[in-house]
Order: C-alpha cells, then structure tokens, then sequence
C-alpha cells in the first residue's frame, strides 16, 4: 500500500484541529493537506482554501497533490442547520457526494465520514442504542447524516470504495470551540468554570447525552482506518460510545475541582433537539470488529480539561499584561 498522501475537509473546525495535527505526527508533517472554506486555519499545517461544493477545485487537489485518502470533516452541525436547511443540505450531503465520487473517479485507497448521535430520533430506543435501531432525526443536520451513511454503504456495496465511518458522540476538547452544535453546552461550560464565570445552560439540568474526549475521538479515528479492511463489518457507520452524563452531573464533576463554580438553566431550541437524540449508545460492533475501547471517563475526562484550560487562560492573561 502506498504511503498514506491526505486530504482534509472542514481541518479548522473543532475534530479537524486536533485530528489534523495527529494524523502528521502519525504519516508525517508533509503528507497531510489541511483544507477549509476559511482563508487561513489556527493549526500548522499545509493549507488550501477549499469549498467542498467546487467539484473541480475537489478533483484538482487531489490530482495536484497526489492525494490517496480524505477525511471529509466539512459539515454544519445541528444547531446551526436549523437556521438554513437548505445550505446545510447542500453542504452536509452534497458535498459528500462530490467528495465520494471524486474518490472514486480518482480510486482513492480510503475515505473516512463522519456521522453522529444525530442520526437517532424520538423512535429510536433510546437507552444502549443498537447499530441498527429507527433512524428518523427531527433535525436536518441528522437527516443529511442518515442519508450520508446511505451513502457511503452504497459506494462501498456498489463501487468497491473503502469508506469508513464513526457515529461520534459529543466531542469534548480545549483544543477549540464547536460551533453550532447541541452538545456544545459541555465545552463553554469548562470556559466559564475556569475563568470564575456562572454559567447558563441552555439544555436542562437532567438531559442525558452521550459524549466523548477528544483524545479518544482522534484515536477511534486513526484506529478504524488502520484497521484491515475485512475486519470492517459496518459500511453505514459505526456507533461509538465512551460515556454520557446531564448538565448536572457534568457540573457537580467541575464543582469538585472549582468549588465556587455556579450554573443556572434556561433550555432553548436547542432542548427539543437534545431530547429527540438517545442517551446512551451500545458500540458492541466497533468493541468486536476493531477493539475499540474509551480511555477517558467523566472525571478522568474533567480533570484533563481543567488543566488544560487553566493552563491556556494563564498564558492568555500573561500575554495581555
Ligand atoms: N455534536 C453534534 C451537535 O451537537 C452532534 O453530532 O450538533
């Protein structure tokens, strides 16, 4: 197999800027080309500007570069879907079409999509989500990522193309923010916590979603597409799961390390998104097919944040005086 050369949609957002700069130290700084509509990214990284919507700059990278693996990351998450569904259709579900059919056109080794809790709705079963539950999401954003595994099970089914995709859960990282998302609520809390801030959750204090540390999310990542291609049983998209918790139990954790730390709560919109997703997820086939196991759990998950965080908003204050 030739030396991975890869293709990364959407780096600048908050999975790309941490996945990016595992994957150079995995493959090598060179063989990453980080892409983003933005004009220029936070993370050091060989950078093109790209809109996923232009099949013809998609092809002329991958040509020019000589690129034989994407990780298509460019998507708008749930919440902010809400306020354009017709762009988010677009993006979400047509530019994964370009992107499947440019790797296959070009006969690209491996192609790696996400999709998400989202894709669960108000039928599925809502406790140990099995892989193969109801899937009809009362969000756009989880109906473009239903359609999207369709998607990548028929080109692997139909075409041979060896695409591979993970269910995340909420991702967790000081790395930097989500934008748009449901779960966003348990990254700002940990800004607010840390700089002696209240905070004001807009989901209720006993809503239950699954999440999961960014570290264990890069290494889910680099462990499915590393793994051999017959072990790879799931071609919609693996469910994946490490912990879930509440808005109240997630700030008890915080409390144990700022004791002063308060939260108040004042459910938006995005409330009914929260509650049509499940609570916690049964990843029994990532478990067996590629022995997919979490590291992190609430409190280990907590601690590593603090620290971090503390230590970013100390360089932040030196750095203004
Ligand atoms: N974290 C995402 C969101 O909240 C779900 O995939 O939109």
């Amino acid at each position: 197999m030739a030396q991975p050369k890869i293709l990364v949609t959407g780096a600048g957002g908050q999975l790309g800027s941490v996945l990016v700069p595992a994957l150079q130290a995995k493959y090598g700084f060179n063989q990453v080309v980080a892409s983003d509509i933005r004009d220029k990214i936070e993370i050091n990284a060989d950078y093109v500007q790209l809109d996923v919507l232009d099949k013809r700059q998609v092809i002329d990278i991958i040509h020019a570069r000589g690129i034989n693996q994407v990780y298509h990351l460019a998507a708008i998450l749930s919440a902010k879907g809400e306020e354009n569904v017709q762009f988010t259709w677009d993006i979400n579900v047509g530019g994964l079409i370009n992107l499947l059919e440019v790797a296959r056109t070009a006969r690209l080794e491996k192609v790696f999509v996400p999709s998400s809790i989202a894709v669960f709705g108000p039928l599925t079963q809502g406790e140990q989500t099995p892989q193969y539950p109801v899937l009809i999401p009362e969000t756009i954003y989880g109906i473009s990522k239903v359609t999207g595994e369709q998607w990548c099970n028929y080109y692997h089914k139909r075409f041979n193309l060896d695409v591979r995709s993970l269910r995340y859960p909420g991702l967790i990282s000081y790395q930097s923010m989500p934008g748009g998302g449901t779960t966003d609520y348990a990254v700002d809390i940990f800004h607010k916590a840390v700089q002696d801030q209240h905070f004001q959750c807009f989901l209720s204090e006993n809503t239950r979603l699954p999440m999961m540390y960014m570290p264990d999310a890069v290494r889910a990542t680099l462990e499915l597409m590393e793994a051999p291609r017959e072990q790879i049983s799931v071609r919609t998209s693996y469910n994946l799961a490490a912990m879930n918790f509440t808005p109240k139990e997630i700030y008890q954790e915080i409390q144990k390390h700022l004791p002063q730390f308060t939260i108040s709560y004042q459910p938006d919109f995005r409330q009914e998104i929260a509650d049509s997703w499940t609570q916690s997820i049964n990843d029994e086939n990532a478990r067996m097919d590629w022995k997919w196991k979490e590291e992190y759990n609430l409190p280990k998950m907590v601690a590593d944040m603090i620290h971090h965080l503390k230590i970013h908003y100390q360089e932040k204050n030196q750095d203004h005086v």
